[in-house]
Protein backbone atom coordinates (compact mmCIF):
# COMPACT_ATOMS: atom_id res chain seq x y z
CA UNK A 1 0.00 0.00 0.00
CA UNK A 2 1.04 3.31 -1.07
CA UNK A 3 2.08 5.57 2.39
CA UNK A 4 0.31 9.04 1.30
CA UNK A 5 1.17 11.51 4.07
CA UNK A 6 -0.15 14.49 1.46
CA UNK A 7 -3.47 13.32 2.52
CA UNK A 8 -3.93 15.21 5.75
CA UNK A 9 -2.64 18.42 3.93
CA UNK A 10 -5.45 18.26 1.37
CA UNK A 11 -7.64 21.04 2.74
CA UNK A 12 -6.77 23.78 5.17
CA UNK A 13 -9.33 22.29 8.63
CA UNK A 14 -7.53 19.47 7.86
CA UNK A 15 -4.15 20.95 8.00
CA UNK A 16 -5.39 22.80 11.26
CA UNK A 17 -6.77 19.46 12.32
CA UNK A 18 -3.40 17.43 12.89
CA UNK A 19 -0.87 20.84 13.36
CA UNK A 20 1.13 19.95 16.04
CA UNK A 21 2.20 22.57 17.58
CA UNK A 22 -0.08 26.32 18.01
CA UNK A 23 1.23 29.66 18.37
CA UNK A 24 -1.23 31.76 21.00
CA UNK A 25 -1.03 35.31 22.25
CA UNK A 26 -1.30 33.50 25.82
CA UNK A 27 2.30 32.98 24.99
CA UNK A 28 3.62 36.37 24.32
CA UNK A 29 5.78 38.85 25.97
CA UNK A 30 6.20 42.25 24.51
CA UNK A 31 9.48 44.12 25.45
CA UNK A 32 8.92 47.62 25.95
CA UNK A 33 11.85 50.86 26.51
CA UNK A 34 10.59 53.51 28.85
CA UNK A 35 12.58 56.75 28.76
CA UNK A 36 12.56 59.76 30.97
CA UNK A 37 9.75 62.78 30.39
CA UNK A 38 6.69 63.50 29.37
CA UNK A 39 4.72 62.56 25.84
CA UNK A 40 7.76 60.99 24.21
CA UNK A 41 7.12 58.20 21.66
CA UNK A 42 10.49 57.82 20.03
CA UNK A 43 11.46 55.38 17.26
CA UNK A 44 13.95 53.16 17.95
CA UNK A 45 16.74 53.81 15.22
CA UNK A 46 18.16 50.43 15.60
CA UNK A 47 14.58 48.89 15.77
CA UNK A 48 11.60 49.87 13.21
CA UNK A 49 8.54 50.43 14.47
CA UNK A 50 9.70 49.94 18.36
CA UNK A 51 9.28 52.96 20.66
CA UNK A 52 11.11 54.58 23.44
CA UNK A 53 8.19 55.85 25.57
CA UNK A 54 7.73 57.85 28.25
CA UNK A 55 5.60 56.31 31.16
CA UNK A 56 2.43 58.78 30.14
CA UNK A 57 2.55 57.29 26.81
CA UNK A 58 3.12 53.79 27.93
CA UNK A 59 0.03 54.22 29.89
CA UNK A 60 -2.09 55.92 26.69
CA UNK A 61 -0.59 52.73 24.28
CA UNK A 62 -2.10 50.20 27.04
CA UNK A 63 -5.29 49.72 25.73
CA UNK A 64 -4.18 49.17 22.21
CA UNK A 65 -1.83 47.07 23.57
CA UNK A 66 -4.19 45.06 25.27
CA UNK A 67 -6.15 45.08 22.14
CA UNK A 68 -3.79 43.33 20.33
CA UNK A 69 -3.80 40.51 22.57
CA UNK A 70 -1.12 41.39 24.08
CA UNK A 71 -1.09 40.26 28.48
CA UNK A 72 2.57 40.79 29.42
CA UNK A 73 5.21 42.79 28.95
CA UNK A 74 8.70 43.26 29.95
CA UNK A 75 10.45 46.70 31.08
CA UNK A 76 13.08 47.77 30.37
CA UNK A 77 14.82 51.53 31.18
CA UNK A 78 17.01 53.67 28.64
CA UNK A 79 18.57 55.94 31.10
CA UNK A 80 21.29 58.09 30.91
CA UNK A 81 21.08 58.21 34.66
CA UNK A 82 24.08 56.24 35.23
CA UNK A 83 26.03 55.33 38.48
CA UNK A 84 29.78 53.97 38.80
CA UNK A 85 27.97 50.73 41.03
CA UNK A 86 24.63 50.30 39.43
CA UNK A 87 22.79 51.18 42.54
CA UNK A 88 21.02 54.22 41.08
CA UNK A 89 19.15 50.94 39.97
CA UNK A 90 17.34 50.59 42.83
CA UNK A 91 15.70 54.21 43.30
CA UNK A 92 12.58 53.49 44.22
CA UNK A 93 11.13 56.94 42.19
CA UNK A 94 13.78 55.29 39.07
CA UNK A 95 11.88 54.83 35.66
CA UNK A 96 11.21 51.54 35.88
CA UNK A 97 9.64 51.22 39.45
CA UNK A 98 7.38 54.01 38.80
CA UNK A 99 6.52 52.63 34.86
CA UNK A 100 6.21 49.27 37.06
CA UNK A 101 3.06 51.33 39.55
CA UNK A 102 2.10 53.04 36.35
CA UNK A 103 1.00 50.27 34.80
CA UNK A 104 -0.62 48.02 37.52
CA UNK A 105 -2.57 51.23 38.58
CA UNK A 106 -3.73 51.62 35.40
CA UNK A 107 -7.67 49.30 34.49
CA UNK A 108 -5.45 48.13 31.56
CA UNK A 109 -4.64 44.46 33.43
CA UNK A 110 -1.10 43.39 32.39
CA UNK A 111 1.56 40.91 34.01
CA UNK A 112 4.62 43.13 34.58
CA UNK A 113 7.83 41.29 34.41
CA UNK A 114 11.31 43.97 35.12
CA UNK A 115 14.09 42.88 33.41
CA UNK A 116 17.33 42.77 36.17
CA UNK A 117 20.89 43.93 35.11
CA UNK A 118 23.05 46.31 36.39
CA UNK A 119 24.26 47.40 32.25
CA UNK A 120 21.25 50.09 32.03
CA UNK A 121 22.60 51.55 35.30
CA UNK A 122 26.52 51.55 35.28
CA UNK A 123 28.53 54.29 33.62
CA UNK A 124 30.74 51.73 32.00
CA UNK A 125 27.45 49.78 30.76
CA UNK A 126 28.99 45.78 31.83
CA UNK A 127 26.27 44.08 33.85
CA UNK A 128 28.65 42.80 36.73
CA UNK A 129 30.93 45.30 39.32
CA UNK A 130 34.42 44.62 38.55
CA UNK A 131 37.10 44.83 41.37
CA UNK A 132 40.52 47.08 41.18
CA UNK A 133 42.16 43.79 39.64
CA UNK A 134 39.69 43.99 36.98
CA UNK A 135 38.14 40.74 38.21
CA UNK A 136 34.28 40.21 38.87
CA UNK A 137 33.23 41.80 42.60
CA UNK A 138 30.46 38.89 42.69
CA UNK A 139 29.44 39.71 46.06
CA UNK A 140 29.11 43.27 45.49
CA UNK A 141 27.28 42.62 42.26
CA UNK A 142 24.87 40.40 43.38
CA UNK A 143 24.29 42.53 46.39
CA UNK A 144 23.35 45.29 44.20
CA UNK A 145 21.17 43.15 42.09
CA UNK A 146 19.22 42.00 44.72
CA UNK A 147 18.47 45.39 45.47
CA UNK A 148 17.45 45.93 42.58
CA UNK A 149 15.02 43.25 42.15
CA UNK A 150 13.57 44.11 45.55
CA UNK A 151 12.81 47.31 44.15
CA UNK A 152 10.76 46.11 41.17
CA UNK A 153 9.10 44.03 43.29
CA UNK A 154 8.13 46.71 46.11
CA UNK A 155 6.95 48.69 42.81
CA UNK A 156 4.63 45.70 42.16
CA UNK A 157 6.33 43.75 39.25
CA UNK A 158 4.87 40.02 39.07
CA UNK A 159 8.05 38.65 38.15
CA UNK A 160 11.74 39.76 37.79
CA UNK A 161 14.46 38.51 35.10
CA UNK A 162 17.48 38.91 35.70
CA UNK A 163 19.61 38.76 32.65
CA UNK A 164 22.84 39.63 33.93
CA UNK A 165 24.29 35.84 34.20
CA UNK A 166 26.44 36.02 37.21
CA UNK A 167 27.03 33.19 39.58
CA UNK A 168 24.44 32.87 42.08
CA UNK A 169 22.20 35.24 40.99
CA UNK A 170 18.98 33.71 40.88
CA UNK A 171 19.50 32.40 44.77
CA UNK A 172 20.51 35.85 45.75
CA UNK A 173 17.95 37.22 44.82
CA UNK A 174 15.43 34.40 45.80
CA UNK A 175 16.76 35.22 49.30
CA UNK A 176 15.86 38.78 49.64
CA UNK A 177 12.52 38.77 47.93
CA UNK A 178 11.86 35.84 50.52
CA UNK A 179 13.25 37.52 53.36
CA UNK A 180 11.00 41.03 52.20
CA UNK A 181 8.00 39.37 52.27
CA UNK A 182 8.02 39.03 47.93
CA UNK A 183 7.78 35.16 47.80
CA UNK A 184 4.80 35.64 45.39
CA UNK A 185 7.02 37.69 43.06
CA UNK A 186 8.74 34.87 40.14
CA UNK A 187 11.40 34.86 39.12
CA UNK A 188 11.97 34.11 35.06
CA UNK A 189 15.76 33.73 34.95
CA UNK A 190 17.65 34.37 31.74
CA UNK A 191 19.70 30.38 32.18
CA UNK A 192 21.02 30.51 29.15
CA UNK A 193 22.11 34.00 27.42
CA UNK A 194 24.72 33.40 24.91
CA UNK A 195 27.20 35.94 24.20
CA UNK A 196 25.91 37.18 20.95
CA UNK A 197 26.08 39.86 18.47
CA UNK A 198 22.25 39.66 17.88
CA UNK A 199 21.87 41.71 21.34
CA UNK A 200 23.48 44.66 18.78
CA UNK A 201 20.04 46.53 18.54
CA UNK A 202 19.05 46.52 22.09
CA UNK A 203 22.25 47.86 22.90
CA UNK A 204 21.27 51.28 21.11
CA UNK A 205 18.07 51.05 22.25
CA UNK A 206 18.61 50.42 25.78
CA UNK A 207 21.72 52.63 25.83
CA UNK A 208 23.79 49.71 27.25
CA UNK A 209 26.76 49.07 25.45
CA UNK A 210 29.87 48.23 27.31
CA UNK A 211 32.31 50.94 26.84
CA UNK A 212 35.10 48.84 26.90
CA UNK A 213 35.90 45.15 26.68
CA UNK A 214 32.51 42.63 26.01
CA UNK A 215 30.53 40.01 27.85
CA UNK A 216 32.73 37.13 27.01
CA UNK A 217 33.60 36.79 30.57
CA UNK A 218 30.00 36.04 31.80
CA UNK A 219 27.97 35.42 29.11
CA UNK A 220 28.17 31.79 27.27
CA UNK A 221 30.16 30.77 24.29
CA UNK A 222 27.67 30.14 21.35
CA UNK A 223 29.79 26.96 20.96
CA UNK A 224 28.56 25.23 23.57
CA UNK A 225 25.46 23.32 24.23
CA UNK A 226 25.95 21.07 26.92
CA UNK A 227 27.06 23.76 29.56
CA UNK A 228 23.47 25.34 28.42
CA UNK A 229 21.92 22.39 30.70
CA UNK A 230 24.29 22.85 33.66
CA UNK A 231 23.28 27.01 33.73
CA UNK A 232 20.23 25.85 33.84
CA UNK A 233 19.72 22.83 36.47
CA UNK A 234 22.00 25.70 38.76
CA UNK A 235 19.21 28.19 37.99
CA UNK A 236 16.79 25.95 38.63
CA UNK A 237 17.88 25.14 42.45
CA UNK A 238 18.84 28.07 43.08
CA UNK A 239 14.70 28.97 42.91
CA UNK A 240 14.16 29.81 39.07
CA UNK A 241 10.52 29.75 38.42
CA UNK A 242 11.00 29.74 34.44
CA UNK A 243 14.44 29.62 33.04
CA UNK A 244 15.22 31.05 29.24
CA UNK A 245 17.43 30.79 26.27
CA UNK A 246 18.44 33.31 24.54
CA UNK A 247 18.57 34.11 21.77
CA UNK A 248 16.48 32.23 20.36
CA UNK A 249 16.16 31.38 16.31
CA UNK A 250 19.97 30.54 16.73
CA UNK A 251 19.52 28.46 19.71
CA UNK A 252 16.79 26.18 18.77
CA UNK A 253 18.54 23.07 19.92
CA UNK A 254 19.32 24.65 23.11
CA UNK A 255 15.61 25.64 23.88
CA UNK A 256 14.97 21.60 22.78
CA UNK A 257 17.29 20.43 25.16
CA UNK A 258 16.09 22.65 28.12
CA UNK A 259 12.27 21.58 27.49
CA UNK A 260 13.49 18.24 27.45
CA UNK A 261 15.39 18.00 30.68
CA UNK A 262 13.43 20.42 32.67
CA UNK A 263 9.69 20.30 34.01
CA UNK A 264 9.66 24.30 34.80
CA UNK A 265 8.50 26.37 32.10
CA UNK A 266 10.91 27.24 29.16
CA UNK A 267 11.31 30.74 27.41
CA UNK A 268 13.19 32.10 24.57
CA UNK A 269 14.01 35.30 23.59
CA UNK A 270 13.86 36.72 20.43
CA UNK A 271 15.98 39.09 20.00
CA UNK A 272 16.97 42.70 18.81
CA UNK A 273 18.74 41.11 16.23
CA UNK A 274 16.24 38.73 15.04
CA UNK A 275 13.67 41.06 15.04
CA UNK A 276 15.73 43.87 12.77
CA UNK A 277 16.90 41.16 10.29
CA UNK A 278 13.60 39.48 9.73
CA UNK A 279 11.90 43.16 9.56
CA UNK A 280 14.16 44.51 7.14
CA UNK A 281 13.58 41.74 4.94
CA UNK A 282 10.07 41.56 5.36
CA UNK A 283 9.84 45.58 4.42
CA UNK A 284 12.10 44.74 1.52
CA UNK A 285 10.39 42.07 0.56
CA UNK A 286 13.04 39.75 0.41
CA UNK A 287 10.32 37.40 2.40
CA UNK A 288 6.89 37.47 2.78
CA UNK A 289 5.36 38.42 6.42
CA UNK A 290 4.44 34.39 7.03
CA UNK A 291 8.66 34.59 7.76
CA UNK A 292 7.25 36.09 11.09
CA UNK A 293 5.24 33.61 11.82
CA UNK A 294 7.53 30.88 10.87
CA UNK A 295 10.64 32.07 13.26
CA UNK A 296 8.00 32.03 15.94
CA UNK A 297 6.11 28.66 15.48
CA UNK A 298 10.09 27.11 14.68
CA UNK A 299 10.49 28.61 18.66
CA UNK A 300 7.44 26.85 19.59
CA UNK A 301 8.22 23.27 18.28
CA UNK A 302 11.37 23.56 19.88
CA UNK A 303 9.93 23.63 23.18
CA UNK A 304 9.64 27.22 24.23
CA UNK A 305 6.03 27.39 25.91
CA UNK A 306 6.62 31.28 26.19
CA UNK A 307 8.31 33.76 23.79
CA UNK A 308 9.10 37.43 24.02
CA UNK A 309 9.47 39.05 20.92
CA UNK A 310 9.22 42.50 19.35
CA UNK A 311 6.63 41.54 16.87
CA UNK A 312 4.38 41.00 19.42
CA UNK A 313 1.73 43.76 18.07
CA UNK A 314 1.99 42.02 14.76
CA UNK A 315 1.48 38.13 16.25
CA UNK A 316 -2.24 37.98 16.72
CA UNK A 317 -2.98 39.01 13.12
CA UNK A 318 -0.94 36.40 11.80
CA UNK A 319 -2.09 33.97 13.80
CA UNK A 320 -5.02 34.85 12.26
CA UNK A 321 -3.90 34.94 8.76
CA UNK A 322 -2.45 31.60 9.18
CA UNK A 323 -5.40 29.77 9.77
CA UNK A 324 -7.13 31.09 6.97
CA UNK A 325 -4.44 29.44 4.65
C1 LIG B 1 20.73 43.28 29.57
C2 LIG B 1 19.98 42.69 28.43
C3 LIG B 1 20.36 42.59 27.07
C4 LIG B 1 19.26 42.06 26.40
C5 LIG B 1 18.27 41.84 27.34
N1 LIG B 1 18.74 42.21 28.59
C6 LIG B 1 21.59 43.02 26.38
C7 LIG B 1 22.90 42.42 26.64
O1 LIG B 1 23.05 41.46 27.40
O2 LIG B 1 23.84 42.96 26.07
C8 LIG B 1 19.19 41.81 24.91
C9 LIG B 1 17.84 41.89 24.31
C10 LIG B 1 17.79 42.02 22.85
O3 LIG B 1 18.81 42.03 22.12
O4 LIG B 1 16.67 42.13 22.35
N2 LIG B 1 21.76 42.53 30.08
Amino acid sequence: MAKRPTRLRRTSPIRQLVKENRLHMDQIIYPIFLVAGMGVREEIGSMKDQYHLSIDMLVKELPLLQSKGIASVLIFASTDHKSIDGRSGSAPDGLVQEGIRAIKSSPVKMTVIADVCLCQYKEDGHCCIYKENHEIDRPKTLEVLSQVALSYAEAGADMVAPSDMMDGRVAAIRKVLDVQGYEHVAIMAYSAKYASSFYGPFREAAHSAPSFGDRKSYQMDPANRREALREIDLDIEEGADIVMVKPAMPYLDIISDAATRTKVPVAAYQVSGEYAMIRSAVDQRQVDERAIYESLIAIVRSGASIIISYFAKDIQALIDKEASL
